[in-house]
């Protein structure tokens, strides 16, 4: 059988630069150099997007974020599944019974949930569980390899966990996936990637930060993007160093140069540390964004979606077909069939 590369991205809003270097993009390159020997599944994951904003606007970005995957270069073929976690109602079911071996404990330590969640006991079961229902979307289709950012490899370890868990307990049921070392190897990237804020390096680009210029978002305007990295906060010493801890804001734009151009991040190194001209490689940073900016949203416009419903109900009779069977297989073995 093949191996499964799988991602998601949640689309409640416009994504960022982080998201698209983390992971669109990650996927698209994975997707278009292994797809003929691999099982690619790309979805949507539309029940993930409502433990946030339930505004009546997703059923529009769902369209626009499979748009994405084409504007940033996906070439579709027979080996790759497009589908909405929705339409597959397995994701829902199995996220049950995983729930009842999850450890309250282990969820409890999910940062993603702290930070989403405020520590507020106004905070939605939906935000405490999503990590739950994510190892559901990852183990129904006994995928691999799982491109996403670093922010989510919290997740990606307690999927690893469930899935041995149960395999433990129940006898052998889930295909464990890769762990992030070698999902990271397999990206063929130097380590997670976390593009960080462009104000407050220290923390990740995220959508929900308030401040404009501290993330870029894949509508802006390509030249106020431009704007956007030329303001970056940096660093107060001499030369350029690769630092993610004392220098956070100068390897921010390194990684994003490398990660643009498809250039190993040594080589994007090796070619800046000690110099002193910050702002020469702003200016160079500030090109890269402003040419994929402006080659993604030409992309974007063109794109014909008048064939994508088509795709997608294929994509989950595909879905449907391989959900239902794995989660048979863990109903009999938890003793519900
Ligand atoms: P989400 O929607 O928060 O983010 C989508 C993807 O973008 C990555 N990302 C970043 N990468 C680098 N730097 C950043 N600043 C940055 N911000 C976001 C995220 O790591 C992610 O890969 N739970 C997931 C969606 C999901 C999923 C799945 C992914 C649901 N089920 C199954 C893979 C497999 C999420 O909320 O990602």
């Amino acid at each position: 059988m093949n191996k499964t590369i799988l991602t998601g991205l949640r689309v409640n809003s416009e994504l960022t630069l982080g998201n698209y270097l983390g992971a669109l993009l990650p996927m698209v390159r994975l997707a278009n150099k292994h797809s003929k020997d691999y099982t690619v599944n790309i979805f949507v994951p539309d029940l993930h997007s409502i433990i946030s904003d339930i505004d009546g606007s997703l059923q529009e970005n769902v369209k626009r974020s499979l748009k994405y995957y084409l504007a940033a270069g996906l070439t579709l073929n027979d080996h790759i599944h497009l589908y909405r976690q929705s339409h597959v109602p397995a994701h829902a079911e199995l996220t049950w019974v995983l729930n009842c071996i999850a450890h309250m404990g282990e969820m409890s330590r999910m940062i993603q949930y702290k930070e989403k969640s405020e520590g507020k006991d106004s905070a939605n079961v939906g935000i405490f569980d999503y990590p739950v229902l994510m190892a559901a979307d990852i183990l129904l289709y006994g995928a691999n390899y799982v491109p996403v950012g670093e922010d989510q490899f919290q997740h990606l370890e307690l999927t690893r966990n469930l899935a041995i868990r149960f395999n433990n307990r129940f006898g052998e049921t889930f295909i464990v996936p890769e762990d992030t070392k070698t999902q990271v190897e397999f990206m063929g990237v130097a380590g997670g990637i976390r593009i960080r804020d462009l104000v407050n390096p220290e923390k990740k680009m995220s959508k929900s930060t308030a401040g404009d210029n501290c993330k870029i978002m894949l509508s802006d305007d390509p030249a106020k993007a431009a704007k956007k990295i030329m303001s970056a906060t940096t660093d107060s010493f001499e030369d350029i160093q690769f630092d993610l801890t004392a220098r956070p804001g100068i390897s921010n734009l390194l990684q994003i140069e490398a990660l643009i151009n498809d250039r190993p991040l040594d080589e994007v190194v090796a070619e800046w540390q000690g110099k002193s001209r910050y702002g020469d490689l702003k200016k160079q940073v500030a090109a890269s964004v402003e040419k994929l900016l402006t080659d993604f949203q030409s992309n974007l416009a063109k794109i014909d979606d008048s064939g994508l419903d088509a795709l997608l109900q294929k994509g989950e009779a595909y879905a449907n077909d391989l959900a239902n069977a794995k989660l048979a297989e863990v109903y009999a073995k938890v003793g519900l069939r």
